[in-house]
């Protein structure tokens, strides 16, 4: 049985759902596929997400679960990755444009990190579920995927249908049920009113 776990974050006050609903599990549904209007509804999200002077560094490259992107994006995960990412619906590659015209891109990986924020919550508010992963050989990723010179990967994001039920493995349900946390509001943010 699939079950759609909702964890709720606790906030001082409310915030959007997709917000505060939004978090990285692992098990994922192996049997879920993405509605055609969720895939494309993704990645609009991320198209419109705002960058430094519109310079738009970051390039998405992405293949369903069955496809051969996918496989290529999934056999350049680190092993912890490798345990769980499978079973995603999709695999998205982040590359980012470190230079333009010989001139630097200070702000990419920044604007890459908004792609990705803006992106999981459309997600998120559709009922998915978004897991941003690190752990990735970046060199081999790159290769897999025929990245042009200048072109890094930084992350890989799954997405899919949180899946609790003992189709995933024991371990990786008892990381997802684990409690989450924050630092206090008040030393995230010091503000003045
Ligand atoms: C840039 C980045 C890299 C991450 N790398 C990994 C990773 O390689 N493997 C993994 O399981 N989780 C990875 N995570 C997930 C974080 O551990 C997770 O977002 C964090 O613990 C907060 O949990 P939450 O997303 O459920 O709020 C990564 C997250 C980000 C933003």
């Amino acid at each position: 049985m699939t079950e759609q776990l909702t964890v709720r974050n606790t906030t001082s006050v409310p915030i959007l759902d997709a917000l505060s609903d939004r978090w990285s599990p692992r098990g994922f549904d192996a049997n879920h596929a993405i509605a055609d209007e969720d895939l494309t509804a993704i990645f609009e999200a991320g198209r419109w997400t705002p960058s430094a002077s519109n310079t738009q560094p970051t390039t998405l490259v992405a293949g369903v679960r069955g496809t051969a992107t996918f496989d290529k994006i999934y056999g350049t995960l680190m092993d912890f990755n490798l345990a769980w990412a499978d079973r995603a619906s999709l695999l998205i590659a982040v590359t980012v444009e470190h230079e333009r015209d010989g001139k630097p891109l200070r702000w990419a990986e920044y604007d890459a990190g908004q792609v990705a924020a803006h992106l999981s919550i459309e997600a998120q508010s559709r009922g998915l579920h978004t897991h941003q992963l690190g752990g990735i050989h970046v060199d081999a990723l790159a290769e897999a995927l025929d990245l042009p010179a200048g072109r890094t990967p930084i992350t890989v994001i799954a997405v899919g249908q949180h899946d609790d039920s003992d189709a995933v493995s024991e371990e990786i349900r008892a990381r997802d049920a684990s409690p989450r946390s924050r630092r206090e509001l008040t030393d995230f943010a010091q503000i003045e009113r």
